[in-house]
């Protein structure tokens, strides 16, 4: 739950970082069919971020686990959350996420291998 918070918080920090920097260096794919995987690819990492972070606010909320964790609530932890509407979302995002998680990863290394330059830099703050 912590962790979903502090990564969704990264989240909105990189979406902020990137919106107000200068535009990266663009990359070196001549391909249109494959710029606009890359871009279709990234806005879906964002969004399922953000959908993960609030399916799991609302899980939290609808389970009364927010209220346990934060104020004190001495009511029993949920036995099972699959009974939560949110938590079917939460699980479905999931997947979808992990999948195109693994799709970036298989893209940032067949780049890497293509052109030769690595792309795991502009990732990262300065770039
Ligand atoms: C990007 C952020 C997040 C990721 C990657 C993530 C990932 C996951 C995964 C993989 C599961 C297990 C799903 C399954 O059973 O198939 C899960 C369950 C859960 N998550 Fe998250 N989560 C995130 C954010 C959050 C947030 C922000 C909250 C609450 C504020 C939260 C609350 C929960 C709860 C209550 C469960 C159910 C635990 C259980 O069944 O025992 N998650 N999350």
């Amino acid at each position: 739950m912590i962790i979903g918070f502090v990564i969704g918080l990264l989240t909105l920090i990189r979406i902020f970082v990137k919106k107000n920097h200068q535009p990266l260096e663009p990359l070196k794919v001549e391909n249109e069919a494959r710029k606009k995987l890359i871009r279709f690819i990234h806005m879906s990492l964002y969004t399922l971020l953000l959908l993960m972070v609030a399916s799991g606010v609302s899980l939290s909320l609808i389970s009364g686990l927010g209220e346990i964790v934060f104020f004190g609530s001495e009511a029993a932890l949920p036995e099972d959350f699959g009974v939560f509407l949110p938590k079917t979302a939460h699980a479905i995002f999931a997947k979808v996420l992990f999948a195109f998680i693994g799709v970036h990863i298989v893209g940032v290394l067949l780049y890497k291998f293509k052109t030769d330059s690595s792309i795991s830099k502009r990732m990262w703050f300065g770039k």
